[in-house]
């Protein structure tokens, strides 16, 4: 006998992270999941550690109090407020919940690689709208919505492109949209845009009731083991969601942890300051090296190679490996030229910059001894 899955299962790729080790290395600075390289909030492991006689205990299947800390450090409804193991998970639900065979699901053209996966897992079709200049484009996005539009994803600031939309974008799309469609504004790096006309859409979700926000406690809460994530919306969207879900989907050790994370802004705040400090030193040192990394919002910088032998990305990411330091390839996200690094501590962030500096060097002592392969083009 052979088992039948639905149709379109055995069609998804699965999600492939970002590499986490090295074998025959102790040592390896991971600067490929946009972790946060400062760790989690000392409340947080306390809190966590507390737990320790208490996991026979099944967790609180509303995520109450972890709702309200939320609620009251975000100042938002706690009623709105769903808790899932991951931001992916609530990713994959709102697709359940709104889309299936015969529908589409629209994202921009490098969007994170979740919401293509999510909707074939459903049944549902992912449309892919062309980003200009790498970032989405709201006109493009409009375009590809037909009558089986069901929902749109948007990550902002988006992974791995470090781009993102300002109000005005997010606005003009939200409006340009049938009113059918759920937009969804995938916000996983909110805490890190210090950009002053980036906002996290919030506010817009008390505005529409067919917009969601999604948020992770993933990246600048440092909790990323523990699954941990929440969506802001609509109640008829909090309503399907908490209908869909499963009903201990968060486990204690995360509503815990996460209770005390949002409640230590000053963790939040050393993150941001950490961030935006090495993040614009990374940049500022690669583009001084001849690399090519676009602006970011997020805790990562997207950095294009030349397409040649020895200067590639894979190149730069087989050097950066050998000397234990892993970074992504975004060949799947429609980037073959590119690695997104991760910005990480001080010592890690400065190693890849000098792992780098190398790279550069050694591609620019071969060209000049190999002087036809060469002709001047970036590392
Ligand atoms: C844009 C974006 N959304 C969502 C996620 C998933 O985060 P979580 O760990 O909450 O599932 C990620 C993780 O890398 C991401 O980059």
């Amino acid at each position: 006998m052979t088992l039948t899955p639905r149709p379109g299962i055995l069609e998804v790729a699965p999600y492939v992270g970002g590499e986490a080790a090295i074998p025959g290395k102790n040592r390896v600075i991971r600067l490929a999941s946009n972790e946060n390289p400062l760790g989690p909030s000392p409340r947080a492991m306390a809190a966590y550690a507390t737990l320790e006689k208490e996991i026979h205990r099944y967790p609180d299947g509303d995520a109450r109090a972890l709702r309200e800390a939320i609620a009251r450090s975000e100042e938002l409804d706690p009623a709105r407020i769903v808790c899932g193991a991951g931001s992916d998970e609530l990713i994959a639900l709102l697709v359940r919940g709104y889309a299936g065979p015969g529908d589409e699901v629209l994202h921009s053209e490098h969007g994170f690689l979740m919401y293509s996966i999510a909707a074939r897992t459903a049944g549902a079709e992912p449309i892919a709208a062309p980003e200009r200049d790498l970032t989405a484009d709201v006109d493009g996005l409009l375009e590809r919505v037909s009558d089986r539009t069901r929902l749109l994803f948007l990550a902002n600031p988006n992974n791995p492109t470090g781009s993102y939309l300002a109000e005005a974008e997010l606005r003009r799309l939200r409006e340009g949209l049938p009113e059918e469609v759920v937009l969804v504004i995938d916000a996983a790096y909110a805490e890190y845009a210090t950009q002053d006309d980036y906002c996290s859409a919030m506010d817009l979700v008390a505005e529409f009731d067919n917009l969601v926000v999604t948020r992770t406690f993933s990246k600048i809460h440092g909790l990323a083991a523990l699954r941990l994530g929440w969506a802001y919306c609509p109640p008829a969207v909090a309503d399907v969601l908490n209908r869909l879900r499963g009903p201990f989907n968060v486990s204690q050790a995360a509503q815990a942890a996460g209770i005390a994370a949002v409640k230590d802004r000053q963790h939040v705040e050393r993150s941001r300051a950490h961030n935006a400090r090495w993040l614009a030193w990374t940049l500022e040192r690669l583009a001084a090296l001849g690399f090519d990394p676009r602006p970011s919002a997020g805790n990562f910088l997207l950095v294009r190679f030349a397409e040649e032998p020895g200067r590639s990305a894979e190149a730069a990411r087989a050097h950066l490996k050998k000397h234990g330091i892993l970074v992504r390839a975004v060949g799947v996200y429609g980037l073959p030229d590119s690695l997104r690094i991760t910005i990480g501590t001080e010592s890690e962030t400065r190693a890849v910059v000098q792992a780098l500096e190398d790279f550069a060097a050694r591609a620019a002592a071969g060209a000049a001894a190999e002087p036809a392969a060469g002709s001047g083009a970036q590392a």
